[in-house]
């Protein structure tokens, strides 16, 4: 089994390097995760008290702050040069912009992880850690009347020294527990699923990890001992970038290998496709036994897993997921289909995937704008979070703010983090609701306008029509007053930031007709999934005409 335990490119981790600022829990986490790793913690500011022979406040009373910062130095070089090791650093130990080398904090192996908290929840944090040790790091800072500004400031000033980690994990409301859970996950080697999804309809074991599909032959082989034959279902361009390992490592299983390989775009997501699909699975002589393996990004995702929902009443599907909107959405929730010439995806089956492998390299190939517009979905996890069963963590909205660069840039281990974050919230929606009773309907954010958008026929992706549908929504969320400007813009900087875009031409009737047909509107009354003020999402059936009018407007660009 692979386990993820690099940085950057190739190196195995050998260091974590925990920083941010005071009262973020760094100490804490850091001998919980060695606990895990069995490595050694080590606690810089522990370390200089013990270098000095007194406390961190003694040596900026007795010998002044700039020897505190060049002991601080002194230290955290000398712990950079362990292995197998945690490492919780001071506040301002990172922020000298000479500290992040290739021989230092960016050394191979070494993975610097920043715990982030807002000012207000680390002021709680410092008080009550003074309450308990009558002792703090940094206690000048909550000296004097105003210890909420003097935090916001001196945090502000380190920012940039912040943003330099590897990842960012935004700790206010995840339990310490919880977060050193998690930072472990990414260096421990283990044979479970990153993430199980328990539905009526079925289990999907979800595994998130680089190099996974390469080893698709021994997790189906192991799951399906009875199987013959594995077809693989793909894409022209994903097939000849992609198909040869994952068919190398089904043979190596002893399994039989057919492929299947359409025209890539979302006119193959057709009666006629499926119908050829279908008829070249039986033609092969596919038995229930057997295996289909959707090899592609959602287009081929939700073919094939119609293919196998439909082909003898339903056999064996694995989802090996290669865009990044399929690994974060469609290749969990066992929504499968096709489009007809009234909408999209108007003929499917819920249809559980038993394996979904995630493997964040395949998407080094993914061209860029189909990379940029998979960023879409992942945003629309972060704002729905507070409304679905992941509500306590509420975190993704500033994790995705935080960790901008090294998510489009695609940098472990923070990709895979992320991935792993938006499989899991979205499992936790489909296991509360697998076919859309109540709950699921929240992912359909942005989705009124954008599949009108793509069902009219213009030449957008998926997920740049979800995000001026998100917009869209926002837009009338605000005309309604259930937001305000500020809420509004902060959700636009994000989709702005992730590279998608602010509008989009079409013509203002045919989207609206296109949204009566949408299956989603069938009831007669068309819901909405609009943003909240409190955080989350709302399902609203009365929106006045002229909003929905002054939204279009406000997306369309002519
Ligand atoms: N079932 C669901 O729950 C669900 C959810 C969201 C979206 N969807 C569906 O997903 C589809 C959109 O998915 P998509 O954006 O992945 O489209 P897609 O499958 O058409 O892939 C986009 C393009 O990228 C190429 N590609 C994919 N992976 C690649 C890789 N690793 N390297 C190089 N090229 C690669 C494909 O060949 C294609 O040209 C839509 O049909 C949408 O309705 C389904």
């Amino acid at each position: 089994m692979t386990s993820f335990a690099s940085v950057g490119e190739t190196e195995e981790i050998q260091r974590v390097v925990l920083i941010g600022f005071s009262g973020t829990g760094k100490s804490t986490i850091a001998r919980t995760v060695a606990g895990v790793l069995d490595w050694t913690a080590i606690d810089t500011d522990r370390a200089i008290e013990i270098v000095a022979t007194k406390s961190i406040p003694e040596i900026f009373a007795h010998d002044g702050e700039a020897a505190f910062r060049a002991l601080e130095r002194d230290v955290l070089l000398h712990s950079l040069r362990s292995r197998w090791a945690v490492i919780a650093t001071g506040g301002g130990a990172v922020v000298p912009e000479d500290l992040w080398t290739a021989e230092t904090l960016r050394a191979p192996g070494t993975f610097t992880v920043c715990l982030d908290a807002e000012p207000p929840t680390i002021l709680d944090r410092l008080l009550r850690q003074q309450a308990i040790t009558s002792e703090t790091i940094e206690r000048p800072l909550l000296a004097g009347d105003d210890p909420l500004g003097r935090i916001t400031a001196l945090k502000a000033d380190r920012q940039a020294a912040y943003d330099r980690a590897d990842l960012t994990l935004v700790t206010d409301t995840m339990s310490l527990d919880e977060v050193s859970q998690q930072i472990a996950a990414l260096i421990a080697s283990s044979d479970s699923p990153d993430v199980v999804l328990n539905a009526p309809g079925g289990r999907s074991e979800i595994y998130v990890r680089p190099g996974i599909s390469a080893v698709v032959g021994s997790l189906a082989a192991e799951k399906w001992p009875r199987a013959r034959k594995a077809f693989i279902v793909t894409d022209s361009n994903v097939g000849q970038l992609h198909e040869e390992s994952v068919r190398t490592s089904m043979e190596a299983a002893g399994l039989v290998v057919e492929d299947i390989t359409v025209a890539p775009g979302e006119a193959s997501k057709s009666w006629a496709t499926a119908g050829d699909v279908i008829g070249q699975m039986l033609d092969k002589g596919i038995q229930r036994t057997d295996i289909v393996v959707a090899l592609g990004g959602g287009m081929i995702g939700d073919l094939a897993g119609f293919a196998a929902a439909v082909v003898l009443r339903g056999v064996a599907l694995i989802q090996v997921p290669t865009s990044l909107l399929a690994m974060v959405d469609s290749s969990v929730g066992g929504k499968t289909g096709i489009n007809y010439a009234t909408g999209k995806n108007l003929i499917g089956a819920f249809y559980q995937p038993a394996l979904v492998l995630a493997d964040p390299n395949l998407l080094r190939t993914l061209p860029p704008r189909e990379l940029n517009q998979g960023w879409s979905e992942v945003i629309k996890h972060a704002v729905i979070q507070p409304s679905t069963p992941d509500h306590f963590r509420n975190d993704l909205f500033r994790f995705l703010e935080r960790n901008r660069a090294n998510l489009t840039g695609l940098r472990e281990p923070a990709i895979t983090y992320a991935i792993r974050r938006n499989v899991a919230l979205k499992s936790s929606v489909v296991e509360a609701d697998e076919r859309e009773a109540s709950l699921r309907a929240i992912l359909n954010y942005g989705h009124t306008i954008g599949h009108a958008i793509e069902a009219a026929g213009y030449e957008y992706l998926h997920g740049e029509a979800i995000a001026v549908g998100i917009r869209a929504a926002n837009r009338i969320a605000r005309l309604q007053d259930r937001i305000d400007d500020a809420l509004e813009k902060r959700i636009g900087d994000l989709l702005t930031a992730y590279g998608l875009p602010e509008s989009a031409r079409f013509d203002t009737e045919l989207v609206k007709a296109k949204m009566k047909s949408d299956k989603k509107s069938a009831a007669a009354v068309q819901t909405w999934v609009v943003p909240a003020q409190a955080g989350g999402v709302q399902l609203v059936t009365e929106v006045d005409a002229s909003h929905v009018d002054q939204a279009l407007d406000f997306v369309r660009s002519d």
